[in-house]
């Protein structure tokens, strides 16, 4: 039988979830603080904030489908951790009116899964698939005629007496998220109508999540202090949020119970977070390519086994940050630091 997830609470216990690192920041997998992220997720477009373009796009998309009585064509939705890919898939599913479904790759380990879970699905429901760049090669082709004919081809029986036959699915909308794009092998991106990429945010979008989380936490805040965080924040809304929780404790325990400007300057100190948002992990990175390598280049691998941290969590959990703020290059013999990490490693 196929995990299914009903909601976020359920797929962050997932085994892929629990093995990634990054707990701190992402918000995820600690005790106590799991179920945070549903409690301030937006689940309307109006509340959620940035991704102008992505979000102007697909609600187009979705009224077009809802009048014409379609299903949503099959939408990717690409992007690091914590930017709102979930967020996203449920919003549309709710604008579309319909279920939703929510599963991640690893849980999908046999044909079976999948097909339990297909045949399983109401006419039109979304069905989202995290991580669905970790499909097995098998589950994946399966997935193919689903997508393309909503049919599925089932082997009963083995050997010489297998039998296939074609087993019809209802319409529905897969909704696929995924961390690394670049590992979807060519025929099944194809297979997606819609592929949309999720951009880091800027400081104003991160300052109305934050005011907008503040309240429902029920934490006071000044501008300037939300600023700050907003600024710290390696433009993804999770880290906002969680930061937000950190500082409302040295608020509350060192501050006046309020977060203003220098209770956020200094419990985001404390918590190591500098200027640029980089943590002490960023930091780490950047300080053994320029120290032991010459600031480089030197392979992926090579930085994975000297940090003991996964090559896939410093793919997609540390790099696109720091490519995206110019401190870091990938080049074919490997990453290297820019000036500007350099100064930046300089003053902090
Ligand atoms: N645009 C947004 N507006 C408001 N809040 C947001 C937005 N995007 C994300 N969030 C908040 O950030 C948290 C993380 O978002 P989400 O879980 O959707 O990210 P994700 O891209 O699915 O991450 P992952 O790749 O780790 O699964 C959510 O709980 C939500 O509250
Ligand atoms: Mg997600």
């Amino acid at each position: 039988m196929p995990v299914i997830f009903e909601n976020e609470e359920n797929l962050t216990q997932s085994p892929s979830r629990a093995a990634l690192p990054r707990e701190e920041l992402s918000g995820q997998g600690l005790d106590g603080e799991s179920t945070w992220e549903n409690q301030l997720r937006p689940t309307s477009w109006d509340d959620y904030a940035g991704q102008n373009e992505v979000k102007d796009k697909l609600k187009i998309f979705v009224q077009a489908a809802r009048s014409r009585k379609e299903p949503l064509d099959h939408t990717l939705l690409c992007g690091p951790p914590g930017l709102g890919k979930t967020t996203l898939a449920k919003i549309i599913a709710n604008d579309l009116g319909v279920d939703c479904k929510i599963t991640s790759a690893p849980a999908l380990d046999k044909k079976g899964d999948l097909a339990a879970l297909l045949t399983s699905l109401k006419p039109f429901s979304v069905l989202f698939i995290d991580e669905i760049h970790r499909l097995g090669r098998q589950v994946e082709e399966y997935l193919y005629s689903a997508m393309e004919d909503y049919y599925l081809d089932i082997v009963t029986g083995d050997g010489l007496g297998a039998r296939s036959m074609k087993f019809q699915l209802v319409p529905f909308t897969l909704i696929g998220a995924t961390t690394r794009a670049g590992l979807l092998n060519a025929p099944f991106r194809d297979r997606f109508g819609i592929v949309e990429r999720l951009q880091f945010y800027d400081k104003k979008a991160l300052e109305q999540i934050l005011a907008r989380s503040a309240q429902i936490l029920g934490v006071q805040v000044e501008g300037q202090g939300l600023a700050e965080i907003a600024k710290r924040s390696r433009g993804t809304p999770r880290v906002a949020i969680r930061l937000l929780k950190r500082i409302r404790d040295y608020a509350q325990v060192k501050g006046r119970g309020v977060i203003d400007h220098d209770i956020a300057k200094f419990g985001l100190n404390q918590l190591g977070v500098d200027q640029l948002g980089l943590d002490p992990m960023d930091r780490r990175i950047l300080n053994l390519i320029l120290d032991k390598h010459g600031g480089g280049p030197v392979g992926i691998e090579t930085l994975a086994a000297s940090l003991s941290e996964e090559r896939d969590t410093l793919e997609e959990v540390y790099e696109p940050f720091l490519i995206q703020e110019g401190l870091l290059t990938k080049t074919q013999r490997g990453r290297m630091v820019t000036e500007s990490a350099k100064l930046h490693l300089e003053k902090n």
